[in-house]
């Protein structure tokens, strides 16, 4: 029975305790909020006797060494949650994005290094059988040279998406980029992206973006999305097609996933059976933790999804294409000198041994 502490008791948390309380193997030994009546009520209304606390220190405090902590907080607590519980050696699973900057993210990879401690990212649309399926599609015809995914949807938040920035692109594009990278099995190298808001946008910020990445292998992924399209939406994975030199794929971002070489007939690949989202995430980790292969969202190869919002974003305002391996040198730059000023000469000089992106 290993033991979990679970840091945020929103909304997403609460979606995290029930995955948590799916599986035998796992219990949860306390819970953390900032506000300790939503951790003790949500706790409560599982019938949970466990100790509630504001702060992650406080949980890492008391008792036995969890064996793991979830990380559900809002993102602009991530790196602070996770390095305190590195630190103490607690392996961390974070909900997305592992932290909202590359160059935070980078020294929470040295962080984890240096402690042998694993940190990972729960991205959960990665684990949907549809895109195993369409990926799996893709790489029978030879891989794609070609990516396109649409994504096209209208919620009314309101709150803090409706004030930021860039809503689509830090909120929601990260799992349609994590997508690609996994279809692709490649990383990517440069994007050019346009981000803009529609006449009728009730956001703030830029709702609708077209990107084009190039990856290293040479395929190039579009991506066009909106979060202000009424009519006609699409899955919230987005609906996506593949050119390969064998075919064509496609999937609806949900069950329906087409294939078809040439002229031939088109044939319908079937989804697996299998664990999907949180339930695959947290199934992964725990793989990983009894010995078995990194997560598919470990810090060094999650820290290149990130990277493609940060570049994303860095190529809309410049209106000039943005190079991956300059976003992550000025990240790293960046990380250096705040480890630095922080006395953490560790993480700076294991970051300024790398110069960019973490070794692969
Ligand atoms: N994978 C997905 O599909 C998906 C969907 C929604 C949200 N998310 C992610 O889940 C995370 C949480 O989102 P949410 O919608 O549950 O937010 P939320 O605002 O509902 O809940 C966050 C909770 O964290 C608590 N908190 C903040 N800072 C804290 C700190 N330092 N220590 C302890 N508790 C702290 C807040 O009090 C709040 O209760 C975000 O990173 C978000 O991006 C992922």
């Amino acid at each position: 029975m290993r033991q979990v502490v679970l840091v945020g008791a929103g909304a997403m948390g609460r979606a995290w305790m029930d995955t948590v309380a799916r599986r035998p193997d796992l219990r949860v030994g306390a819970v953390v909020d900032l506000s300790v009546a939503s951790a003790q009520q949500a706790a409560r209304e599982r019938g949970w006797d466990v100790p509630c606390v504001a702060t992650v220190e406080q949980a890492l405090a008391t008792g036995d060494r969890p064996d793991l902590l979830l990380n559900v907080t809002v993102p602009d607590a991530h790196r602070a949650v996770s390095e305190a519980a590195l630190r103490a050696g607690v392996p961390v699973l974070s909900e997305k994005p592992v932290t909202p900057r590359v160059a935070d993210a980078l020294a929470l990879a040295a962080i984890s290094e240096q402690c042998g401690t694993l940190l990972a990212t729960s991205q959960s649309r990665r684990h949907s059988p549809g895109l195993r399926a369409f990926r799996d599609a893709v790489a029978a015809y030879g891989g794609a040279a070609q990516l396109d995914a649409a994504f096209f949807q209208n919620p009314r938040f309101g709150g803090f998406r409706d004030e930021m920035e860039s809503p689509l692109l830090v909120d929601m594009a990260i799992h349609t980029f994590d997508q690609a990278r996994f279809v692709l099995g490649s990383e990517p190298e440069s994007v050019f992206c346009d981000e803009f808001s529609p006449p009728w946008s009730w956001y703030r910020g830029g709702a609708a973006a077209h990107a084009v990445f190039r990856f290293e292998d040479g395929a190039r992924f579009g991506y066009s999305g909106s979060w202000c399209a009424d009519g006609l939406t699409t899955s919230w994975n987005g609906a996506w097609r593949a050119s390969a030199a064998g075919g064509s794929v496609d999937w609806d971002g949900e069950t329906s996933v087409r294939a078809q070489d040439g002229d031939g007939p088109v044939r319908m690949r079937q989804p697996a059976d299998e664990p999907e989202g949180l339930d695959a995430a947290l199934a992964e980790f725990l793989d990983a933790l009894e010995g078995g292969p990194a997560p598919s969202g470990e810090i060094r190869s999650n820290i290149w999804s990130l990277a493609m919002v940060e570049a994303a974003v860095a190529s809309a305002r410049s209106g000039a294409p943005a190079r991956f391996d300059e976003v992550f040198a000025q990240a790293a730059a960046a990380c250096v000198e705040s480890a630095r000023t922080a006395g953490d000469d560790a993480t700076a000089d294991l970051v300024a041994s790398w110069g960019g992106a973490p070794p692969r």
